[in-house]
């Protein structure tokens, strides 16, 4: 490397507007900059100069997340990343999960600095696979994308997900699988307890909350007394429609980001993940934004949407095609064209997210768990009571849809 390799780095983005505290919030992330240049120089040398620019939306869990344009001499493009600032810890542990995610090819190989003094890292992600890259959850919601472009997103990277078995990595007892979705800081379960406690004003929830506390210790007791383990695979942990990048003009060109929850567990969590995303976030969202006409409301009746989760639990893991479910659904009191439109659109994807479900979890009950004698369908609904569990204290999910579902699911595990 030369001795005059200084990077000319600007941000278009200001972290203040206090001039000074900006040029020491700046200070301290072009610092970091320049780490990652010069680590980048060995591959590219002749970098002239760097641009950051924020994302859309930066990521919420704490980190900022920025475009990084890197130029080098005699090019007029620059090379794409994206750039994220968060703690020491938060960064080396995105990291390695990272490298366990890059090691299997599923991410771009990541790079990473450190500020110790002020406790600040930089994880840089190359972004050459994708171009004209969008989030899923843009996608899902822009009404001139079709229902199918959004199946075969989900389809494309369902391909990546779930084929990477590791026995070399310890069983872990279920239960504590699905801990780092229970226990969270939003604490599920002390908001279910004081929902089931909650007077009889709220009576409906007050039922809903006791029979899925029930759900719970029932499916904790039987997990605990069959000793069930789950075999290791890797898995996204947080596969969710923004964390799912696909190109705009190709839904089948996919990828995943964000891997801070990268490990290794029950390869159900992938696909349970994105169902719940559909089911409780994206169908609230959707639904607002398809057009009906004045004189009817926007709301759909409770009942019909538990009769949708119920039609989702009879059929399991390979749901009929979407002519059948739309016979069904014109049957529902209560719903009109906008809604059938919003449960249509979900419903399509939920059959790309099943099917693949339920090829990893034939796989893994034939390979890997013969002992515990559960089914994929089995799998796949008490690690979805799990997973929605764990979620149902989060802003982003419509609450008592997700308590509904609760009820539903856990109903049908016997
Ligand atoms: N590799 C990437 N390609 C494109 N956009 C990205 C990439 N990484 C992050 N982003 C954008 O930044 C946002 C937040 O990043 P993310 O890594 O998911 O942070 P957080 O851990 O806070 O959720 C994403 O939702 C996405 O819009
Ligand atoms: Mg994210």
């Amino acid at each position: 490397m030369t001795a005059d390799f200084r990077p000319n780095v600007n941000f278009e983005y200001r972290f203040s507007r206090d001039i000074k505290e900006n040029d020491v919030e700046s200070t301290k992330m072009i610092s970091l900059v320049m780490k990652f240049a010069e680590i980048e120089n060995y591959n590219f040398p002749h970098i002239e100069s760097i641009l950051l620019y924020p994302v859309e939306r930066a990521g919420k869990s704490g980190s900022q997340v920025f475009y990084l344009d890197l130029y080098v001499k005699k090019v007029e493009y620059p090379r794409r990343y994206v750039a994220k600032f968060q703690d020491i810890t938060k960064t080396e542990k995105e990291l390695s999960s990272a490298r366990d995610a890059a090691f299997a090819q599923i991410c771009p190989k990541p790079c990473a600095a450190y500020d110790e003094i002020n406790n600040l890292g930089i994880l840089v992600y190359n972004l050459a696979k994708i171009h004209n890259h969008r989030e899923f959850r843009g996608f899902f919601l822009d009404l001139t994308k079709s229902d199918q472009d959004c199946a075969s997103a989900l389809k494309a990277i369902f391909q990546q997900v779930g084929r990477h078995p590791n026995n070399k990595e310890d069983r872990i007892p279920f239960l504590n699988d699905y801990r780092r979705y229970i226990d969270r800081r939003s604490a599920p379960l002390n908001r279910l307890n004081s929902f089931a406690n909650s007077s009889s004003e709220y009576n409906g929830i007050a039922d809903l909350a006791i029979s899925i506390n029930k759900h719970y210790e029932r499916i904790a007791s039987m997990l605990d007394k069959n000793n069930v383990s789950v075999f290791p695979y890797l898995v996204h942990g947080d596969l969710h429609a923004r964390n799912l990048m696909l190109n705009d003009g190709d839904p089948t060109q996919t990828e995943l980001i964000d891997f801070g929850w990268t490990h290794y567990g029950h390869p159900a969590k992938d696909f349970i993940l994105m169902e719940i995303t559909l089911k409780y976030m994206l169908l609230h969202e959707l639904l607002p934004k398809i057009s009906r006409p004045e004189s009817i409301g926007l709301h759909m009746p409770l009942m019909a949407f538990e009769q949708f989760e119920q039609f989702l639990c009879t059929n399991g893991l390979e749901l009929p095609e979407v002519v059948e479910f739309e016979k069904h659904i014109e049957g529902i009191d209560g719903l009109y064209e906008h809604h059938h439109i919003g449960l249509r659109r979900v419903y399509i994807s939920l059959i790309e997210v099943r099917k693949a479900a339920l090829n990893v979890l034939n796989e893994y009950c034939t390979h890997h768990d013969p002992e515990s004698g559960l089914s994929p369908n089995q799998h796949f609904f008490i690690s979805h009571f799990l997973v929605a569990l764990g979620l149902s204290g989060f802003s982003e999910v419509e609450p008592i849809w997700t308590l509904v579902g609760l009820h539903t699911v856990g109903n049908s595990i016997c």
